[in-house]
């Protein structure tokens, strides 16, 4: 077994719902980056992408990840840009199994519901479908550094959660 699962992917991929089901079944501790970031901020996410920009969000997971470095037996879901940091992701590589929750720029946007905006900010402008579809192109090749990639599309998180479980099991 690893010492951490890292569930990595777009937007809506399901790492919040995954990581704790997975976590639940591994009797392990589960670690949500923007809950965790919420909490500490004392604001919502989009508050600080409004309030603070985008800079100083990305700074904020950088901090996070750099605390949890020792964390051990631990399924961490950061936000789903926090893969194009390059340092906070080779901190946490070593020890680690990274899953990539595979999703498309379509399905993500049916599960953001109605006004994706308002819980994902790098959705607004005229076209959030458009915005998801380029975000996700550019960030596909970092994903791809994972060990699985699991295709999340109707799927239920419960299946999800099993398939990475054989595989950590096998
Ligand atoms: C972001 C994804 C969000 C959140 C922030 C930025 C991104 O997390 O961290 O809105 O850059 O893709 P989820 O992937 O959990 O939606």
């Amino acid at each position: 077994m690893p010492e951490r699962i890292i569930l990595v992917g777009f937007m809506c991929s399901g790492k919040s719902t995954v990581g704790r089901g997975l976590a639940e079944r591994l009797g392990w501790e589960f670690i949500d980056f923007d809950e965790w970031i919420e909490r500490e901020e004392g604001r919502r996410i989009t508050e600080i992408f409004r309030e603070e920009g985008e800079p100083y969000f990305r700074r904020l997971e950088a901090r996070l990840t750099e605390r949890l470095k020792e964390r051990r037996r631990v399924v961490l879901a950061p936000g789903g840009g926090w893969i194009m940091q390059r340092e906070p992701v080779a901190i946490l590589r070593a020890g680690s199994r990274m899953v990539w929750l595979q999703v498309t720029a379509t399905a993500a946007l049916e599960r953001a519901g109605a006004d994706p905006t308002a819980t994902r900010p790098l959705l607004s402008g005229d076209d959030p479908l458009e915005v998801a579809r380029s975000l996700l192109e550019e960030r596909e090749p970092f994903y791809q550094q994972a060990d699985l990639c699991v295709d999340t599309v109707g799927r239920t998180p419960e299946e999800v959660v099993e398939t990475v479980a054989a595989w950590l099991e096998r």
